[in-house]
């Protein structure tokens, strides 16, 4: 898709009602991403639209709340990004990747499975003026990575074995998790908790609104 405009056309045939609009995250000192626009709250829950959107979600209009917190985290410079070689792995809207290239990190890669989320961290990307590489699998980023950050992947727990893929890319990762309470991964340590929720705050039930961060250091 060429454009923002197209975006919504293709929204609205497949989520009618639903749009995309430019909108500041909270605390993120002016980051931008397209994300859903609040006239989604008018949409009957008991709606096809609703259904499909739950059986199939374009998971990059919304931010995540552990995309949030990265996010912020990042732009606070409470995590350093800052000359090193980056992957926001799961990327969504991009809104981690997007992060650190405005926080000064060397270079950024945003790996995403989903082609119309790369489409739209391209979009998310020029809109915060910053160059981020889009790459479908870790197998196509074509550097040395220093830090790996990960937000809101196991929504689905089959990801989970994907964090021991992931491992073997980098000698850091940083695991955001809203998701799971009872999470062990090996080589990974709970380190910190913080309260969020996405944005826009879809109200999801407040047991997702605790984001949990693991680390995994070589
Ligand atoms: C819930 S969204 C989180 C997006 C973003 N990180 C955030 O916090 O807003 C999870 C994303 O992970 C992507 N994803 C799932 N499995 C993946 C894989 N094997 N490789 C790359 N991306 C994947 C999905 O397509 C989806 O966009």
């Amino acid at each position: 898709m060429e454009s923002i405009a197209e975006v919504n056309d293709w929204l609205s045939r497949f989520y009618g009602g639903v749009a995309v609009g430019s909108m500041d995250i909270p605390k993120c000192g002016g980051l931008s991403l397209y994300l859903i626009e609040e006239t989604y709250k008018s949409l009957d829950l008991n709606s096809a639209v609703v259904s499909k959107f739950m059986d199939d979600p374009p998971y990059w209009i919304f931010c995540w709340a552990s995309g949030v917190v990265l996010a912020q985290q990042i732009m606070a410079g409470q995590l350093q990004v800052k000359g090193k070689v980056v992957v926001d792995f799961g990327a969504g809207s991009g809104v981690v990747g997007v992060a650190a290239a405005l926080s000064g990190a060397k270079r950024v890669y945003c790996c995403e499975i989903d082609p119309l989320a790369r489409q739209m961290v391209g979009f998310n990307a020029r809109l915060n003026g910053v160059s981020v590489s889009v790459v479908s699998s870790m197998v196509d980023v074509d550097q040395k990575v220093d830090q790996i950050l990960v937000a809101d992947v196991l929504y689905d727990r089959t990801n989970i074995p994907l964090l021991d893929e992931i491992k073997t890319y980098a000698s850091e990762v940083i695991l955001a998790d809203s998701r799971i309470k009872d999470l062990v991964v090996p080589g990974f340590e709970l380190y910190s908790e913080v309260s969020s929720c996405s944005y826009p705050d879809f109200a999801e039930s407040q047991e997702f609104n605790a984001v949990r961060l693991y680390q995994f250091k070589k």
